[in-house]
C-alpha cells in the first residue's frame, strides 16, 4: 500500500460506526456491525495486492486470468478484540493463515504486556494483517509490530475500526513502513487511555463482559 494512513470515509461504514458507538447498542449488534465493518475494511486494505496470471479454461475457451500472486496472507488478531475482526477479514480470504498476539495492557503504566505469541510459518514470505479494533496509545499496537518483525515479517498493514491521533503517531514513528487502515480518527484519549469520544472498551462490548 502506497498511503501510510487510510481512513474508509465510507457511506455504509461511518453510518455501521455509529451504531456501535451509541452506548445503547446490544451486544449481538455490535459483534455484527463490527463483523461487516471489517469487511469493508479488508476490502480496502487488501486493494492493492500483488497479482500474477494462471492459465484456465473457461468453458468457452482458455484464459490467462488474473490471480493473487505469492503464499497465502497471515491475519493476526491482536488478542483478545482483534478476534472480533478475523471473521470479516476471513469472509473474503477464507485461505488466509491465522495468527494470535497476546497482550494486555497494564492500567498503570498503559504498557503492553505479552501473554500468548502463535503465527503461521513463513511470515517472511507473507502479507501480514495485524487486527485490533482500537488503536489508541500505539503501545500495544507498536509492541504487537515489533513481535512480528522479530518472527521475520517484513510486509505488514494494520487494520483498526477506530484510531486515536495518539496512536496514530507512535505507530508511524516505531513502524513508518506499516500501513494503517482505519474506519474512524477520533479526537484524542482521556487520561485512562480511551479514545473520546470512541465506543468504550471494544472488548467488553462485544463479548458482553465488563
Ligand atoms: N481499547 C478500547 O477497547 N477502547 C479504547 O477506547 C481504548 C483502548
Amino acid at each position: 500500500m502506497s498511503e501510510p494512513l487510510t481512513v474508509v470515509d465510507h457511506p455504509l461504514v461511518q453510518h455501521k460506526l455509529s451504531i456501535m458507538r451509541d452506548k445503547g447498542t446490544s451486544t449481538a449488534s455490535f459483534r455484527q456491525l463490527l463483523h461487516e465493518i471489517t469487511q469493508l475494511l479488508a476490502y480496502e486494505i487488501t486493494r492493492e495486492l500483488p497479482m500474477t496470471t494462471r492459465m484456465i479454461d473457461t468453458p468457452m475457451e482458455p484464459m490467462d486470468a488474473p490471480v493473487l500472486a505469492g503464499k497465502k496472507l497471515a491475519l493476526v488478531s491482536i488478542l483478545r478484540a482483534g478476534n472480533g475482526m478475523l471473521d470479516g477479514v476471513l469472509d473474503l480470504i477464507p485461505s488466509a493463515r491465522v495468527g494470535f498476539v497476546g497482550l494486555y495492557r497494564d492500567e498503570t503504566t498503559l504498557q503492553p504486556v505479552q501473554y500468548y505469541f502463535k503465527v503461521p510459518e513463513s511470515l517472511e514470505d507473507r502479507l501480514v494483517i495485524a487486527v485490533d479494533p482500537m488503536l489508541a496509545t500505539g503501545n500495544s499496537s507498536a509492541a504487537a509490530v515489533d513481535l512480528l518483525k522479530q518472527a521475520g515479517a517484513t510486509n505488514i498493514r494494520f487494520l483498526c475500526l477506530l484510531a486515536a491521533p495518539e496512536g496514530i503517531a507512535r505507530m508511524q514513528e516505531a513502524h513508518p513502513d506499516v500501513p494503517i487502515v482505519t474506519a474512524a480518527v477520533d479526537r484524542g484519549l482521556n487520561e485512562q487511555g480511551y479514545i473520546m469520544p470512541g465506543l468504550g472498551d471494544a472488548g467488553d462490548r462485544m463479548f458482553g463482559t465488563r
